[in-house]
């Protein structure tokens, strides 16, 4: 069984009353989400593969959560997420921007935005994590922060919305369909996996002109295949992969991908986004920061023809 994706009658409304022009837009927006929280559960797959939910369960495990907390994380990769969060706050805190976090976790960067930005979305699809950013952020007292609980790749979003969004601490390297046999996640499938395309293609369509997208990616290198095998035990979890492979899974049913400039190149194309738009940002060795613009003139002149 998938799940519907669904809201919760304790999240508080996208706040509308300091900006009354924007009334009529996010009561349409509300309007668009609802009918993406009602929908009927995706049907099932015939073959091995199971439809895109949250049947993996993977941030249900005490051990994969552990990933999340500094104490357990490897230090490459801990100084990776350091770096990343220094980048975002010194381009984006402060601002009033229409923020989406894709794969919110527990909702430890909405803490940092959700006080300044216009609004900030947590896009979450495990009910476990998605009730504790729920909980963090109403604890805050932030009443422009919302979590949509559901696969991020399914939700109806507007078109030319956000400002920013962004997938942080390698998320988008977790996306997958659920393949029982793991040969099936070949080089062919890690350069068009249907899953990242179908998420980073809805939230860049939902970016503005102009607008832009970030995403956390390991850089496919030994040294961080060492720093993912080693983080992951670290946690408690035990690696069934083999070395060499671009990802690596865990009995957990943890996953996560490494890659190379041309995978991330050919899944982007699938999204119709063009090399030129693409800008690598170093964290370290063993990781970018994956820059994506939408372009500002290209939509301008779609929207004068
Ligand atoms: C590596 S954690 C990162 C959490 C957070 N972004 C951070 O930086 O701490 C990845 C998160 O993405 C969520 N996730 C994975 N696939 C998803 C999907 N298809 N839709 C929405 N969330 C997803 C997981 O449940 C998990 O909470």
């Amino acid at each position: 069984m998938s799940p519907e994706l669904k809201s919760k009658s304790e999240v508080k409304p996208l706040s509308i009353s300091e900006n009354p022009p924007m009334t009529t837009f996010v009561m349409y927006f509300n309007q668009l989400l609802r009918r993406a929280l009602k929908r009927p559960a995706v049907s099932e797959p015939a073959d091995e593969t199971s439809a895109l939910s949250n049947e993996l369960g993977e941030y249900e495990s005490e051990s994969v959560q552990k990933t999340l907390d500094p104490n357990f994380v490897h230090p490459k990769i801990l100084e990776a997420r350091q770096i990343q969060d220094r980048i975002i706050q010194e381009r984006f805190q402060g601002q009033s921007l229409r923020i989406a976090d894709i794969g919110c976790g527990d909702g430890y960067h909405g803490e940092t935005f959700g006080s300044d930005s216009e609004l900030y979305h947590g896009f979450e699809i495990s009910s476990e994590m998605a009730s504790k950013t729920r909980k963090r952020w109403q604890d805050q007292g932030f009443d422009h922060s919302q979590v949509f609980e559901g696969d991020a790749g399914r939700v109806d979003l507007p078109s030319n919305f956000y400002d920013v969004a962004w997938s942080l601490y390698f998320t988008s390297g977790n996306f997958r369909e659920e393949f029982k046999n793991l040969k099936q996640y070949d080089d062919a499938y890690l350069d068009k996996n249907p899953a990242f395309v179908r998420i980073v293609n809805n939230f860049y369509k939902a970016l503005r002109p102009g607008g832009k997208l970030f995403l956390t990616v390991y850089k496919d290198k030994p040294e961080t295949e060492a720093a993912q095998r080693e983080f992951y035990k670290m946690t408690g979890q035990t690696v069934v992969t083999p070395l060499g492979s671009r990802f690596v899974a865990t009995k957990e049913n943890f996953w996560s991908v490494r890659w190379t400039e041309q995978s991330m190149l050919s899944n982007l194309a699938e999204c119709g986004i063009k090399p030129e738009q693409v800008q690598f940002n170093d964290l370290n060795e063993v990781s970018w920061l994956v820059e994506i613009t939408r372009p500002v003139q290209l939509e301008s002149l779609k929207e004068a023809a």
